[in-house]
């Protein structure tokens, strides 16, 4: 039985989501000029807005005014490309479901071709590639260069033979899309890899050429995090999801984190010298030991926390208060792996008889995962779900 939702008259052929942050100087001219080239076709287009701070929202209400076919959906307090791509095609009615960018770089010429092609009814996902033959991508030196390489990495994870994966751009029948929806990853900016390695349902696909025009204003979102998040989507995917995203980026963070660990331990083991111990029942805990290994834990904790804000968690980044709040969510959290990771490093150095470098070390590492789970329940407060 078909559900209900699309059962109903006035669900169209096809929803394009175009996610916005900041695209206040481009969003009206682009919801405009793709109206205009999709003209005879039946179509919704849904804005799904990170709570912009500029009038994109604005200028999306006022279209929907006059055209009831074009939707804005305001996510707050979250972030992130693929999660709200995800959220648009949850709430759209058309039975193909489609992405473009909400800034005009993408040809609305292209798109058509698109449409054209997945509502013909043969295809499952088409795609527009910058890469078909030699063509000039519209992209500097660089970013091409690293587009190509983290296209070859991707395409060792998936079974498709997408010649542009990092393409922001492509659409999709909800049949096919539903084979993928559950396994979703929804991590960073690369919704069409997560897409295709999130089903075992090979798409029939096809591509249409197409360069990346100049922003209409506004400025990219794209940094070098982009490329973290990709590398760790692309772990998640290859070893099935038992390794996820966030756990490779957490990993990052940990691994960043043992660093400074490391160095602040190293300083204040030169620096600093305090004399007595603390009488711990029968043992004497030297001041030295506790006040070296406590400074690198809890500096290492501090930076972890930072780094993992605006990494790991970025989507749900805290700002002000919260952060505040959520930085002592986080000591707490560690606070029985620190404990233990202060007793263990002085345990294996006056009872096993490790160097004061190893030993702080090997407990730091012991404290990691432990950590991962406090800092994703307390800290972060992860919602089920995408
Ligand atoms: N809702 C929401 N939330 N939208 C976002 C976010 C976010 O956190 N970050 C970026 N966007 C929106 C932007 O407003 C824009 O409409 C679109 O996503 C793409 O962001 P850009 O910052 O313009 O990215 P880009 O042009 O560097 O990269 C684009 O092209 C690449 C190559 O085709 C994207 O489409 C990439 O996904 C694509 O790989
Ligand atoms: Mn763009």
């Amino acid at each position: 039985m078909p559900d209900a939702k699309f059962a109903a008259d006035n669900a169209p052929a096809l929803s394009l989501i175009i996610c916005t942050l900041n695209e206040g100087a481009a969003i009206r001219s682009v919801v405009t000029e793709i109206g205009e080239h999709l003209t005879g076709i039946d179509y919704e287009i849904v804005v799904v807005d990170d709570d912009s701070k500029d009038n994109t929202a604005a200028e999306v209400l006022d279209l929907g005014k006059t055209d009831p076919r074009v939707r804005l959906f305001v996510r707050k307090g979250e972030r992130g490309l693929s999660s709200a791509a995800i959220k648009g095609w949850d709430i759209a009615k058309g039975r193909v479901l489609g992405i473009m960018d909400g800034d005009g770089q993408h040809d609305p010429v292209a798109i058509r071709a698109l449409a054209d092609m997945i509502l013909a009814g043969d295809k499952d996902l088409v795609c527009a590639s910058r890469y078909i033959g030699k063509t000039d991508t519209g992209l500097s030196f660089i970013r091409d260069l690293g587009s190509k390489a983290a296209t070859l990495a991707t395409g060792l994870v998936l079974k498709v033979p997408l010649t542009d994966p990092m393409s922001g751009c492509f659409m999709m029948t909800r049949d096919w899309y539903d084979t993928a929806r559950p396994n979703l990853t929804g991590v960073g900016f690369k919704i069409l890899v997560d897409v295709v390695a999130s089903t075992r349902v090979k798409p029939r696909f096809g591509e249409v050429k197409a360069a990346l025009r100049q922003r209409q204003g506004g400025e990219s979102k794209l940094d070098i995090r982009v490329v973290l998040d990709l590398a760790a989507l692309l772990v998640e995917k290859a070893t099935n999801g038992i390794i996820t995203a966030r756990f490779v980026l957490f990993g990052l963070v940990g691994v960043s984190g043992a660093f400074v660990y490391a160095l602040v331990l190293a300083v204040s083991h030169y620096l600093l010298r305090v004399e007595g111990a603390l009488p711990l029942y029968r043992y004497q805990v030297r001041w030295d030991d506790i006040i070296n290994y406590g400074l690198a834990i809890w500096l290492s904790m501090t930076w972890n926390f930072w780094l993992n804000n605006i990494l790991t968690f970025r989507d749900k980044r805290l700002k002000g208060w919260p952060m505040l709040t959520g930085l002592l969510g986080f000591y707490f959290a560690c606070s029985i792996g620190a404990i233990l990771s202060l007793g263990v490093a002085i345990l294996l150095k006056d009872y096993f008889g490790f160097h004061w470098f190893a030993a702080g070390i090997s407990a730091a590492l012991l404290s990691g995962v432990w950590n991962y789970w406090g800092a994703k329940a307390l800290a972060w407060n992860q919602k089920k779900g995408i």
